[in-house]
């Protein structure tokens, strides 16, 4: 088998960017290359896409390719670049991003801004996989960037180097169609309860863009620590920040980490939604502003497990006040349209008082630009269509909230929560909602959970609450392998999923999560695939 480079004009791209690809006739000596036959819909994405239709030849991703994105769109030119770094972690290959002259062009990877109203869905996307071209279209950046995470998700871990001269990476040739069945595809990190550095929310980030989650909700304040600097009121972080629980040192962002965070998301099309819980869960707020309390008592610091024993004060104006603040300096970092009041588990605050809380808190949210989000309880509340009910634990505030027209986001605490154990062995969570083993995790379905309507869905989010876990290692030990099931419930259609399909799938993401250094569950329901990086190697270092 000979290889001859050949030479892809300027005038060439032109032709492409006019999708005009097939019919153009630039003079170009191919090479011939002999590719065994593939099977697109075999390849191991996740979430699985809407349609894929093998062709059974290959591209080659090599030394020889380049990629080119519309450039005067919005945003492409950085999705084209972020797929070129990561090609370059996984292959080692240098692949130039709208280049003007490239001499040795084989083959071509052109993220295509399009307008078709097949792409209406602001994260659809279209691959078109040949012999000489990935052509992927999108109509916004969002949807190239899912798109470009299937890219990624088929390039292999591995090189063929008796195809030709040089190393080949071969990515099987057809067409995918693809949009995600919900719009909001969340994962919580709760970092009051134990506080999780810049970093390593980062490096969840990374992993979940990877899965097409577009959410990252943090739970940014609770009883044992305040996480978020606000200006107006310091001592919340002075005070309030200093501990966790078991009495470490806790922490916090200041505005500038939290943007930071958020502009790091923002390059991966995922939304930072912030949550600062209240009436309940404000044991922290209230030991740095003893005003704001409500349950009678002196507040403390506290580093223990137990929930609903705090309170603000609902009847003080200082209270709204102080939510005003917070919600405003918050608002104002947030680019995102959703704001958390959390609402959940306020034992200690009277029915009347908490609805009236409720109420008064929206207009607050509503006042800075937000959608308010608040967990299922705040259904009791007489509060706007707008709104959305994070669904958790009761299904009579859920559905009190579909009487109000207002969406919800699914995160049965049986289902969907993280930190509930694999099994009766797990060493890090808790079980009081269940135990759930990774086909539990997967198997169930929120179109149709207890009652609510599909119509009222937004979404799915996986929560995960730290009393059990304090860093990086631990997180990942319970978030995967069930974050990439999520993934795959929220984006692919009923239909489309099945347990058996799904775990030959999830067997093999372990070169991938290896290759990240991801600490995962390594379920015994699961033949995993093993991969160059071991966990268990990296571990030994
Ligand atoms: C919750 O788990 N308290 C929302």
């Amino acid at each position: 088998m000979t290889m001859t480079k050949s030479y892809l004009s300027r005038s060439f791209l032109l032709c492409l960017s006019l999708i005009t690809f097939i019919t153009c006739t630039v003079e170009k000596e191919k090479r011939i290359i002999n590719f065994p036959e593939t099977d697109l819909s075999a390849e191991n994405m996740i979430p699985k896409p809407l349609k894929v239709i093998p062709t059974h030849s290959g591209f080659a991703l090599d030394e020889f390719t380049a990629i080119y994105t519309s450039e005067s769109a919005t945003g492409f030119t950085e999705v084209g670049e972020f797929l070129a770094k990561k090609i370059k972690a996984k292959t080692d290959i240098d692949v130039p991003v709208n280049m003007n002259e490239i001499p040795d062009l084989e083959t071509v990877i052109y993220i295509n801004q399009s307008d078709s109203t097949k792409l209406a869905d602001t994260e659809a996307y279209q691959l078109y996989i040949s012999q000489d071209s990935i052509i992927l279209n999108a109509n916004t950046a969002e949807g190239a960037f899912r798109g470009i995470q299937t890219i990624r998700q088929i390039i292999p871990e591995t090189s063929n180097d008796t195809l030709a001269d040089n190393k080949i990476w071969t990515i099987p040739t057809g067409k995918i169609i693809d949009n995600p069945q919900f719009e909001y595809r969340g994962a919580m990190l709760d970092v009051a309860r134990h506080f999780f550095s810049v970093e390593d929310v980062k490096k969840y980030i990374d992993l979940l863009a990877y899965y097409k989650y577009n959410a990252l909700h943090l739970h940014l304040t609770d009883d044992q620590g305040w996480r978020i600097e606000i200006k107006s009121w310091p001592l919340l972080t002075e005070v309030g920040g200093s501990t966790e629980v078991g009495g470490e040192a806790g922490g916090f962002y200041t505005q500038e980490e939290y943007k930071d965070i958020i502009a790091y998301a923002g390059e991966r099309h995922m939304l930072i939604i912030p949550e600062i819980d209240m009436p309940g869960h404000t044991n922290a707020a209230s030991v740095s502003y003893p005003i704001l309390n409500g349950n009678g008592k002196t507040p403390q610091l506290y580093e223990g497990t137990e929930v609903g024993k705090s309170t603000f004060a609902t009847r003080k104006d200082t209270v709204y006040a102080f939510v005003d603040d917070v919600v405003r300096e918050i608002a104002a970092i947030t680019p995102g349209p959703y704001f958390h009041i959390g609402g959940d588990e306020s034992h200690v605050t009277k029915k009347n008082d908490y609805i009236y809380f409720v109420e008064r808190v929206e207009k607050i949210v509503q006042k800075h630009g937000k959608r308010m989000i608040g967990w299922d309880e705040i259904g009791q509340a007489a509060i706007d269509s707008t709104s959305i009910s994070h669904f958790w634990a009761s299904q009579k505030n859920a559905l009190a909230a579909v009487d109000k027209g207002m969406k919800i986001i699914m995160s049965p605490a049986k289902k969907a929560y993280l930190d509930m154990q694999y099994d009766s062995l797990s060493k890090h969570g808790l079980h009081w909602a269940a135990y759930i083993p990774t086909d539990t995790a997967y198997t169930w379905s929120p179109e149709n959970y207890e009652g609510i309507p599909i119509k009222n869905i937004l979404g799915v989010e996986a929560p995960l609450w730290s009393e059990t876990i304090s860093n990086i290692e631990e997180l990942e030990y319970l978030a995967f392998p069930r974050a990439i099931g999520y993934s795959e419930l929220s984006w692919t259609t009923q239909e489309n999923r099945d347990w058996e399909n799904y775990k030959v799938r999830l067997a093999n993401q372990a070169p991938f999560l290896d290759r990240m250094n991801v600490k995962y569950y390594p379920s015994p329901l699961i033949d995993w695939k093993k991969s160059k990086y071991t966990y268990r190697e990296i571990e030994k270092d």
